[in-house]
């Protein structure tokens, strides 16, 4: 069973993922993407695109500002209720989020229930807990040069609201069938009481949503259409072990103020069960209270009727850095070759984020250079994300390259002079095979 440990260790040696400000020690809950890293990320993230978006005919993209007006967050009820429950250790005055640091207790956990469980300190291991108050995760900023009550804006503690304020325009602008859905990718922010394990809890993070927009009268057929089309994404487009994914139906009092159901998504993280992701049913919540706050009608009209009302929705929503763990974590594989332990990560080849790597067999040996090197440029005309490597013997080359999970290698040795054939090395089963350059 693969450790976080291996997985952290395995992203900071072979440059996926670092502490956020590594270099001034580092920024708490903030991480950045190394070279290896942003293409895995990237590539989970135009797969989400392709299958959510490209391949369907009723989804629709959106990329909105991340500052919003303030008013959004006051109509879609953060302002007001997007806290978390924060608990004060009197003896060493550590801060945490109460529902973390006791078992079974919900996010609506008051002061007498939470010290009825005598739970300690993390930190200190006394019990002088003070009373829990409820703490705004949004950050908070001021928008032009004056700093006052009226400039306060808000960095957008999700994506989802910067889709429902387009609602309208898409709805005049192109004017979809219903039901269809608008998609957005990009950074939320939560300023995270405890963020934690590795990018599980981030205080800024990326998310992909969606929401879809149906006839109230049929929510229950898409929500259950949807939730088996996100399976069908997380098995077979994201090589997530099955056995590793479970539905939560969410009970009434732990949902999202906004939610009349909702279905998460867990997964088995090396460190327990957590989040993955969520599907809910929002009803006409947001579209309502926007229609409230801009004094702007969110009616969508049936084509070829007079029937209107406010659609309902659906929203599935997934954050990039979870996936990308919960990837990671069904891709980490060991095994042992010639006596020696192996790492090797088992991405699918259009999440790998090197699809071949190329060598010459010998790096002093200038004919064999220049071949591998026409090999090279060959691979990378055709398919783009194709790595060089001439360091340390071929055996070590290999290693690496199973560890940042590139399918195949490629080795140009005295052979290929002859006859133009060169060596195909498989990362899963190291098996060799003599393929012709032009059938690459
Ligand atoms: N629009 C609905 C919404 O934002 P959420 O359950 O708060 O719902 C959705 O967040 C998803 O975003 C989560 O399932 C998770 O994948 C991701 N996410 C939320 N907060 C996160 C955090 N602090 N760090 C990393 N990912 C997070």
């Amino acid at each position: 069973m693969v450790k976080m440990d291996d997985i952290v260790s395995l992203c900071k040696r072979r440059g996926f993922i670092w502490q956020g400000s590594d270099v001034y020690g580092g920024m708490a809950g903030t991480w950045d993407f190394g070279p290896l890293g942003v293409s895995l990320k990237k590539k989970i993230m135009d797969a989400w695109w392709k299958y959510w978006v490209d391949d369907r005919e009723d989804m629709y993209g959106v990329d909105a500002a991340i500052i919003m007006n303030p008013r959004t967050w006051i109509a879609s009820g953060h302002t007001a209720t997007f806290a978390d429950p924060l608990v004060e250790c009197g003896a060493c005055h550590g801060r945490f989020r109460a529902d973390k640091i006791a078992d079974g207790i919900s996010e609506s956990v008051t002061t007498e229930e939470f010290k009825a469980l005598n739970v300690k300190c993390p930190t200190c291991g006394k019990i002088e807990w003070g009373e829990i108050r409820k703490f705004n995760m949004m950050f908070q900023t001021h928008v032009g040069p004056v700093d006052d009550d009226s400039s306060i804006a808000y960095l957008r503690p999700e994506t989802a609201q910067g889709i429902f304020t387009n609602y309208k325009n898409v709805v005049d602008t192109i004017y979809p069938d219903l039901p269809f859905g608008l998609a957005q990718q990009g950074k939320a922010f939560r300023n995270e009481i405890s963020p934690r394990d590795f990018i599980l809890r981030d205080r800024e993070c990326s998310q992909m949503e969606i929401e879809y927009f149906v006839d109230p009268k049929t929510w229950e057929e898409h929500f259950e259409k949807l939730l088996k089309q996100q399976h069908e994404f997380l098995t077979d487009v994201m090589g997530l072990e099955p056995e590793r994914i479970h539905d939560l139906e969410v009970e009434a009092e732990d949902r999202a103020h906004y939610s009349k159901r909702t279905v998460d998504i867990e997964f088995d993280y090396p460190n327990g069960r957590e989040e993955l992701m969520g599907l809910a049913y929002r009803t006409d919540f947001d579209l309502q209270n926007i229609q409230r706050e801009s004094g702007k009608n969110m009616e969508y009209i049936v084509k070829g009727s007079t029937e209107r009302f406010v659609p309902h929705v659906i929203e599935p929503s997934i954050g990039v850095e979870r996936l990308f763990l919960a990837v990671l974590t069904s891709a980490y594989k060991e095994d042992e070759v010639n006596g020696e332990k192996r790492v090797y990560l088992c991405l699918s080849e259009d999440l790998a984020p090197y699809r071949f790597c190329v060598s010459p067999l010998l790096k002093n040996k200038p004919e064999l250079v220049s071949k591998a090197k026409e090999v090279y440029d060959l691979l990378r005309k055709k398919y783009g994300n194709v790595t060089w490597d001439d360091s340390g013997n071929i055996g070590k080359r290999y290693r690496k390259q199973d560890e940042i999970g590139t399918p195949k290698c490629v080795v140009i040795d005295f052979d290929t002079l002859e006859n133009d054939t060169v060596t195909v090395r498989d990362r899963d089963t190291t098996e060799q095979v003599r393929v012709k350059i032009n059938e690459l």
